[in-house]
Protein backbone atom coordinates (compact mmCIF):
# COMPACT_ATOMS: atom_id res chain seq x y z
CA UNK A 1 0.00 0.00 0.00
CA UNK A 2 0.97 3.67 -0.54
CA UNK A 3 2.08 5.28 2.37
CA UNK A 4 -0.36 8.75 2.55
CA UNK A 5 2.61 10.75 3.62
CA UNK A 6 5.12 9.93 0.59
CA UNK A 7 1.93 9.52 -2.26
CA UNK A 8 2.86 11.38 -5.00
CA UNK A 9 0.32 11.93 -8.20
CA UNK A 10 0.83 9.12 -9.22
CA UNK A 11 1.98 6.45 -7.12
CA UNK A 12 -1.18 4.60 -6.26
CA UNK A 13 -1.89 4.38 -9.59
CA UNK A 14 1.62 3.06 -10.65
CA UNK A 15 0.87 0.52 -8.17
CA UNK A 16 -2.43 -0.40 -9.52
CA UNK A 17 -0.05 -0.82 -12.74
CA UNK A 18 1.45 -3.69 -11.01
CA UNK A 19 -1.53 -5.74 -10.53
CA UNK A 20 -3.10 -4.91 -13.93
CA UNK A 21 0.65 -5.95 -15.56
CA UNK A 22 0.35 -9.74 -13.47
CA UNK A 23 -3.31 -10.02 -14.85
CA UNK A 24 -2.11 -9.56 -18.53
CA UNK A 25 1.04 -11.96 -18.09
CA UNK A 26 -1.46 -14.22 -16.69
CA UNK A 27 -3.91 -13.63 -19.36
CA UNK A 28 -1.01 -14.74 -21.65
CA UNK A 29 -0.28 -18.07 -20.24
CA UNK A 30 -4.28 -18.59 -20.74
CA UNK A 31 -3.65 -17.85 -24.57
CA UNK A 32 -0.78 -20.10 -24.64
CA UNK A 33 -2.66 -22.62 -23.06
CA UNK A 34 -5.64 -22.15 -25.17
CA UNK A 35 -3.49 -22.42 -28.15
CA UNK A 36 -1.95 -25.71 -26.84
CA UNK A 37 -5.63 -27.10 -27.01
CA UNK A 38 -6.21 -26.47 -22.92
CA UNK A 39 -9.01 -24.35 -22.65
CA UNK A 40 -9.97 -22.22 -18.84
CA UNK A 41 -13.06 -20.19 -20.18
CA UNK A 42 -13.81 -19.59 -16.69
CA UNK A 43 -10.52 -18.39 -15.99
CA UNK A 44 -10.97 -15.50 -19.57
CA UNK A 45 -14.27 -14.49 -18.06
CA UNK A 46 -12.80 -13.45 -14.74
CA UNK A 47 -9.84 -11.41 -16.40
CA UNK A 48 -12.64 -9.81 -18.12
CA UNK A 49 -14.15 -9.00 -15.15
CA UNK A 50 -10.50 -7.43 -13.79
CA UNK A 51 -10.14 -5.67 -16.63
CA UNK A 52 -13.49 -4.11 -16.52
CA UNK A 53 -13.81 -3.36 -13.35
CA UNK A 54 -10.71 -3.00 -11.49
CA UNK A 55 -8.15 -1.90 -14.65
CA UNK A 56 -10.98 0.08 -16.19
CA UNK A 57 -13.74 1.39 -13.74
CA UNK A 58 -10.94 2.05 -10.95
CA UNK A 59 -8.14 2.55 -11.96
CA UNK A 60 -8.91 4.39 -15.94
CA UNK A 61 -11.86 6.04 -14.28
CA UNK A 62 -8.78 7.99 -11.59
CA UNK A 63 -6.96 8.53 -14.74
CA UNK A 64 -9.81 10.00 -16.67
CA UNK A 65 -11.32 11.63 -14.40
CA UNK A 66 -8.86 13.36 -11.66
CA UNK A 67 -5.35 13.12 -13.26
CA UNK A 68 -6.10 14.10 -16.55
CA UNK A 69 -7.73 16.96 -15.56
CA UNK A 70 -5.88 18.25 -12.55
CA UNK A 71 -2.62 18.32 -15.59
CA UNK A 72 -5.09 19.86 -18.28
CA UNK A 73 -5.65 22.49 -15.32
CA UNK A 74 -1.54 23.19 -15.46
CA UNK A 75 -1.83 23.60 -19.13
CA UNK A 76 -1.20 20.01 -20.96
CA UNK A 77 -3.61 19.76 -23.95
CA UNK A 78 -6.55 17.08 -23.86
CA UNK A 79 -6.57 17.11 -27.91
CA UNK A 80 -2.97 15.81 -28.58
CA UNK A 81 -0.04 14.51 -27.10
CA UNK A 82 0.26 12.11 -24.21
CA UNK A 83 -3.52 12.57 -22.64
CA UNK A 84 -5.01 11.98 -25.97
CA UNK A 85 -3.05 9.35 -26.91
CA UNK A 86 -3.67 7.55 -23.09
CA UNK A 87 -7.64 8.23 -23.88
CA UNK A 88 -7.53 6.28 -27.20
CA UNK A 89 -5.90 3.78 -25.68
CA UNK A 90 -8.31 3.41 -23.05
CA UNK A 91 -10.92 3.54 -25.92
CA UNK A 92 -9.05 0.66 -27.34
CA UNK A 93 -8.82 -1.22 -23.93
CA UNK A 94 -12.08 -1.29 -23.55
CA UNK A 95 -13.27 -2.32 -27.12
CA UNK A 96 -10.98 -5.85 -26.59
CA UNK A 97 -12.95 -6.08 -23.35
CA UNK A 98 -16.03 -5.91 -25.23
CA UNK A 99 -14.92 -8.45 -27.79
CA UNK A 100 -13.45 -10.86 -24.83
CA UNK A 101 -16.96 -10.60 -23.45
CA UNK A 102 -18.80 -11.15 -26.39
CA UNK A 103 -16.97 -14.10 -27.35
CA UNK A 104 -16.88 -16.05 -24.03
CA UNK A 105 -20.19 -18.00 -23.99
CA UNK A 106 -19.60 -19.40 -27.75
CA UNK A 107 -15.69 -20.36 -26.72
CA UNK A 108 -17.12 -22.30 -23.89
CA UNK A 109 -19.67 -24.26 -26.39
CA UNK A 110 -16.65 -25.01 -28.16
CA UNK A 111 -17.05 -22.59 -30.71
CA UNK A 112 -14.14 -22.35 -32.96
CA UNK A 113 -14.83 -18.71 -34.12
CA UNK A 114 -15.55 -17.59 -31.25
CA UNK A 115 -12.32 -19.21 -29.18
CA UNK A 116 -10.51 -17.50 -32.70
CA UNK A 117 -12.36 -14.23 -31.08
CA UNK A 118 -11.10 -14.30 -27.34
CA UNK A 119 -7.76 -15.46 -27.83
CA UNK A 120 -7.32 -12.37 -30.32
CA UNK A 121 -8.85 -10.17 -28.08
CA UNK A 122 -7.07 -11.08 -24.79
CA UNK A 123 -3.38 -10.86 -26.75
CA UNK A 124 -4.20 -7.54 -27.87
CA UNK A 125 -5.20 -6.10 -24.99
CA UNK A 126 -2.11 -7.70 -23.46
CA UNK A 127 -0.02 -6.28 -25.98
CA UNK A 128 -1.84 -2.85 -25.87
CA UNK A 129 -1.90 -2.56 -21.60
CA UNK A 130 1.65 -3.23 -21.42
CA UNK A 131 2.84 -0.56 -24.23
CA UNK A 132 0.32 1.71 -22.52
CA UNK A 133 1.43 1.05 -18.97
CA UNK A 134 5.06 1.22 -19.67
CA UNK A 135 4.48 5.33 -21.54
CA UNK A 136 2.34 6.17 -18.49
CA UNK A 137 4.71 5.23 -16.03
CA UNK A 138 7.80 6.69 -17.84
CA UNK A 139 6.02 9.53 -19.89
CA UNK A 140 2.71 10.75 -18.33
CA UNK A 141 3.26 10.10 -14.71
CA UNK A 142 6.81 11.17 -14.59
CA UNK A 143 5.45 14.63 -15.69
CA UNK A 144 2.59 14.26 -13.53
CA UNK A 145 4.85 13.93 -10.90
CA UNK A 146 6.81 16.97 -11.92
CA UNK A 147 3.62 18.95 -12.35
CA UNK A 148 0.82 18.04 -9.35
CA UNK A 149 2.70 18.63 -6.17
CA UNK A 150 2.17 19.96 -2.70
CA UNK A 151 -1.69 20.75 -1.47
CA UNK A 152 -3.13 19.97 -5.24
CA UNK A 153 -1.02 16.43 -4.67
CA UNK A 154 -2.70 15.95 -1.69
CA UNK A 155 -6.51 16.78 -2.77
CA UNK A 156 -6.08 14.53 -5.13
CA UNK A 157 -4.36 11.78 -3.59
CA UNK A 158 -7.34 12.56 -1.46
CA UNK A 159 -9.91 12.30 -3.98
CA UNK A 160 -8.33 9.05 -5.56
CA UNK A 161 -9.35 7.45 -2.25
CA UNK A 162 -12.50 8.17 -2.13
CA UNK A 163 -12.73 6.25 -5.61
CA UNK A 164 -10.80 2.95 -4.38
CA UNK A 165 -13.84 3.19 -1.27
CA UNK A 166 -16.28 2.66 -3.79
CA UNK A 167 -17.59 -0.68 -5.24
CA UNK A 168 -17.92 -1.66 -8.65
CA UNK A 169 -20.55 -3.30 -9.71
CA UNK A 170 -20.79 -4.81 -6.13
CA UNK A 171 -17.06 -5.57 -5.81
CA UNK A 172 -14.44 -3.66 -3.33
CA UNK A 173 -10.94 -2.81 -5.03
CA UNK A 174 -9.47 -5.39 -2.03
CA UNK A 175 -12.02 -7.74 -3.69
CA UNK A 176 -10.89 -7.33 -7.44
CA UNK A 177 -6.98 -7.22 -6.51
CA UNK A 178 -7.98 -10.64 -4.75
CA UNK A 179 -9.82 -11.87 -7.90
CA UNK A 180 -6.62 -10.66 -9.72
CA UNK A 181 -4.97 -13.42 -7.56
CA UNK A 182 -6.82 -16.32 -8.30
CA UNK A 183 -6.33 -15.30 -12.20
CA UNK A 184 -2.41 -15.60 -11.42
CA UNK A 185 -3.23 -18.95 -9.70
CA UNK A 186 -5.00 -20.71 -12.17
CA UNK A 187 -2.54 -19.26 -14.77
CA UNK A 188 0.18 -21.51 -13.56
CA UNK A 189 -2.19 -24.02 -13.47
CA UNK A 190 -3.19 -23.60 -16.95
FE1 LIG B 1 -2.81 3.65 -16.04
Amino acid sequence: MTNAASETATSRLREEHQHILEVANALAVLVRAAEEGRWDVDAFADCVTFIRLFADACHHGKEEDLLFPELEAAGMPRGHGPIAVMLQEHQQGRAFARHMAGALDGARAGDATARATLRNAAMGYVNLIRGHIQKEDHVLFEMADQTVRGPACRSLCTAYGAVCARRFEGHTKEQLQELGLRIRERALRA
